[in-house]
């Protein structure tokens, strides 16, 4: 398709989806970052006769003209009148709702889908693009997209022709596509080689399980529906270091990733109100295998602690600091807002003494827990490194790839990925 006719069906799909905004007033769409309040009702002429108005997004920054392409053409607004919240992350429910449209443009010229009503709006949009067979799973909707969720999402909105190869990227060059599966890996190279998507670094960096951001989604909406906008390069199957040094740290409404891994220590806080409210989907389900696979052989485990609010995590510490003093505290219970157990993605299993480290319930963990996606998190003898004393009871989450990587590495989660865990007083 050539770029007026991306643009005229762009427009369709700013219409629609505007109308569509507009007659679910009580919808979480009408919420949505993708189709936010901010130019309802706007048709393309009198967008692109518009200011840009966003505060947040200047021209030196490297998605300024991304973001400014999919806004005037009505494929992502602001958050509010001036503001597009680059930074902010997108739900898989938003990311079908778009692959959708922009399905429906390809293949129909015109977008007629609507949303639903209530708290599963986006509905329609799952059911067109499972009858479409361009949904590759089923997703935790209203969660924040991974990027490689995403990827494997736009890479099957549109039909293979619509994604010519321009970039020699040979297999195996992507260098940090551990724990992603053999489909996320083929939409991966499909965009990049398209020239949708190049990765961050010299070394192109993937990072997979980072949350997505808004200005990369506009990027991507961008170079998938204007083909003159998508990006040449090349990448060398000889060199695909991420070597040690080169991980890549992002903070995402305040949530620190490292290498797309999500980070509570001692260095790196949650905030306040970061409250997942219970384990995540993945973790709970990786706990319910761990549990059903040490009760084969012979094994009981059980959670005594699982997600803690900032609140109460903030009771917790307290009490600690009264009874034993700031400076011991410190060195087994994490302040508000440091700890991991509010991330949904730790969880104290059986005792809290150290005596359980040489129980068979202990040995059992320390030996198998990888197999089910997690890592001990506090190791004996780490106290420097982790910030924390041996807790032989504490498991963190990280998916059965990065846990099997980081426990045959022998290092703890710190010196894995080359952060630290200090307080800065
Ligand atoms: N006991 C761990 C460090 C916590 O309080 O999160
Ligand atoms: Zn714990």
């Amino acid at each position: 398709m050539n770029r007026s006719v991306i643009r005229t069906l762009a427009a369709l799909l700013s219409v629609t989806c505007l109308s569509l905004t507009a007659g679910c007033s009580s919808t979480a769409s009408e919420d949505s970052p993708l189709y936010g309040s901010a130019s309802a009702g706007v048709p393309e002429a009198e967008t692109e006769t518009r200011e840009f108005p966003f505060a947040d997004v200047s021209p030196s920054d490297w998605f300024y003209s991304d973001v400014k392409t999919a806004w005037e053409s009505g494929l992502i607004r602001g958050k509010t009148d001036s503001a597009f919240a680059p930074d902010d992350s997108l739900t898989y429910a938003e990311a079908v709702k778009l692959a959708a449209c922009m399905n429906q443009l390809y293949v129909a010229g015109e977008v007629t889908l609507t949303g639903g009503e209530g708290a599963e709006w986006f509905e329609p949009y799952v059911l067109y693009c499972s009858s479409a067979g361009i949904l590759p799973r089923d997703y935790n909707w209203n969660s924040p997209a991974y990027r490689v969720g995403i990827m494997e999402i736009f890479a099957s909105a549109l039909p293979e022709g619509a994604l010519a190869a321009v970039n020699d990227i040979p297999d195996g060059a992507v260098p940090d596509l551990a724990g992603v599966n053999e489909s996320e890996s083929d939409a991966v190279y499909r965009l990049y080689r398209a020239g949708v998507v190049q990765g961050s670094g010299t070394d192109h960096l993937c990072a997979p399980f980072s949350p997505v951001r808004r200005s990369e989604v506009s990027a991507m909406l961008t170079r998938l529906m204007f083909p003159d906008t998508r990006i040449s390069f090349a990448m060398n199957p000889s060199n695909p270091s991420p070597a040690s040094g080169s991980h890549v740290i992002e903070t995402i409404g305040g949530v620190t990733y490292v290498d797309g891994i999500l980070i509570a220590n001692k260095t790196y806080s949650l905030p306040r109100d970061y409250a997942p409210g219970g384990l995540t989907a993945d973790c709970q389900a990786a706990l319910d295998a761990m549990c059903a696979g040490a009760a084969s052989d012979g094994i009981v485990l059980y959670p005594i602690s699982t997600y803690r609010s900032y609140d109460y995590q903030e009771g917790l510490y307290n009490r600690y600091v009264e009874r034993d003093g700031k400076a011991e505290a410190d060195r087994y219970s994490a302040r508000p807002g440091h700890s991991e157990h509010q991330t949904g993605l730790a969880i104290d299993l059986n005792s809290l003494e150290y005596a359980f480290a040489d129980t068979p319930e202990g040995r059992w963990i320390a030996a198998h827990c990888h197999e089910y996606g997690f890592i001990l998190r506090y190791p004996e003898g780490k106290e420097d490194v982790t910030g924390y004393r041996y807790e032989p009871w504490h498991v963190r989450y990280l998916g059965i790839a990065t846990a099997s990587a980081v426990a045959a590495s022998g290092l703890t989660l710190e010196e894995y990925l080359g952060i630290t865990s200090e307080y800065a007083d």
